[in-house]
């Protein structure tokens, strides 16, 4: 059980009790006679046999508890395949460590997260895992958080903040690179010319501006590939379709490639191109990004072409980092989590080995 009973936190958080144990002998004259009589009463009723400790009789269960690290956690919500599988793995990596998780879903609102931290503040858990929707505006949270003696770690998405210490460590995937290796794969799908319609994942978060930065990089070498359309689809599948059934009306024939922020979207822009009767993967190309188990399905189906891996399994690396904090250790500002792309050529071999 990860536990915070250890001199390291202490010397962190100076202000914190750490053990619930208190001493239960006083000494107090007239409670002495008293204690006599129970500690007969004790040996008459229990035969000398070692008994579990009732709850909150300040025995091994009690001390237990006191232990025990609460950690906070303030999820995004639940847009994408992607998400719900970053949830799990923080959940059952909390299950697994013994920590007391408290999860909060913020239905892709920046102000629930802020609430949800300040909740957990007021709870005074130890440490507090966040994945941030979007890059700004976190500062004055982060500051409460701070001044509460809270690490904060960040998993999957960063923010922009004028001071770093603000929270303890970053865990992500390199969104740019993402993006470059989407685009360094469909522009030689394309032979070096093309019309490509983009969905963007969520206005101001990581992984939408920093998808868009990278495919646009390498694009800038390549005059002949255009992308002709360009908006949110918010990264859910929904969203996708019905973005994608705008660019089908507006661009119709015109359109050589997709290129979705997530795989949900482009999940969502495949039924639109089937339902508009095209054929997906082959009229019209579609590069992804995230690697989940629907991409992989579409992709052995022939209607994905390409994802590029964002690997959503971060519960064992969050809680290493949690764990280490609580220890006064100073980690790493971040730590980069490497990705690989897959296309329809490895599709059916690797399918069966995926794990989200
Ligand atoms: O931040 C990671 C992104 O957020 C994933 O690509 C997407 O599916 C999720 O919603």
């Amino acid at each position: 059980m990860l536990s915070k009973d250890n001199g390291a936190w202490r010397r962190m958080f100076p202000g914190r009790m750490v053990s619930g144990r208190r001493s239960i002998i006083r000494t107090h004259p007239g409670r002495l006679w008293n204690l006599l009589v129970l500690l007969l009463g004790i040996a008459a009723f229990g035969g000398g046999c070692a008994q579990e400790p009732a709850p909150g009789a300040g025995g091994v269960a009690e001390e237990d508890a006191a232990k025990q690290v609460t950690v906070g956690f303030s999820q995004i919500g639940a847009e994408s395949a992607w998400r719900t599988a970053e949830t799990e793995s923080i959940r059952s990596e909390a299950q697994k460590r013994g920590v007391n998780l408290k999860f909060s879903d913020a239905q892709q609102k920046q102000e629930n997260q802020i609430k949800a931290i300040r909740a957990f503040i007021a709870q005074k858990v130890d440490a507090i895992i966040l994945a941030p929707v979007v890059e700004t505006g976190w500062e004055p949270v982060l500051r409460e958080a701070k001044a509460a003696g809270i690490p904060v770690i960040l998993v999957d998405r960063g923010v922009k903040v004028s001071d770093e210490d603000l929270y303890a460590t970053l865990i992500a995937s390199d969104f740019v690179e993402e993006g470059r290796m989407a685009a360094r794969w469909l522009v030689e799908k394309l032979g070096g010319r093309g019309n490509i319609v983009e969905l963007q994942g969520t206005p101001g978060a990581a992984p939408a501006i920093d998808r868009k930065k990278g495919f646009e990089e390498v694009l800038k070498d390549y005059p002949d590939v255009k992308i002709i359309r360009s908006q949110s689809g918010d990264f859910t599948r929904a969203k996708g379709k019905e973005v994608m059934e705008a660019f089908l009306k507006a661009s119709g024939g015109d359109i050589d490639a997709v290129y979705a922020h997530n795989d949900d979207m482009a999940l969502g822009a495949i039924q639109a191109i089937e339902e508009a009767g095209l054929k997906p993967g082959e009229e019209i190309l579609i590069v992804s990004i995230d690697g989940v188990r629907g991409a992989f399905e579409a992709m052995v189906a022939g209607k994905l072409n390409c994802t590029v891996e964002c690997n959503p399994l971060l519960g064992p690396a969050a809680f290493d980092a949690v764990e280490k904090v609580l220890a006064g250790e100073t980690l790493e500002k971040k730590t980069i989590v490497q990705d690989r792309l897959f296309d329809q050529s490895v599709a059916a071999s690797v399918i069966g080995s995926r794990k989200y």
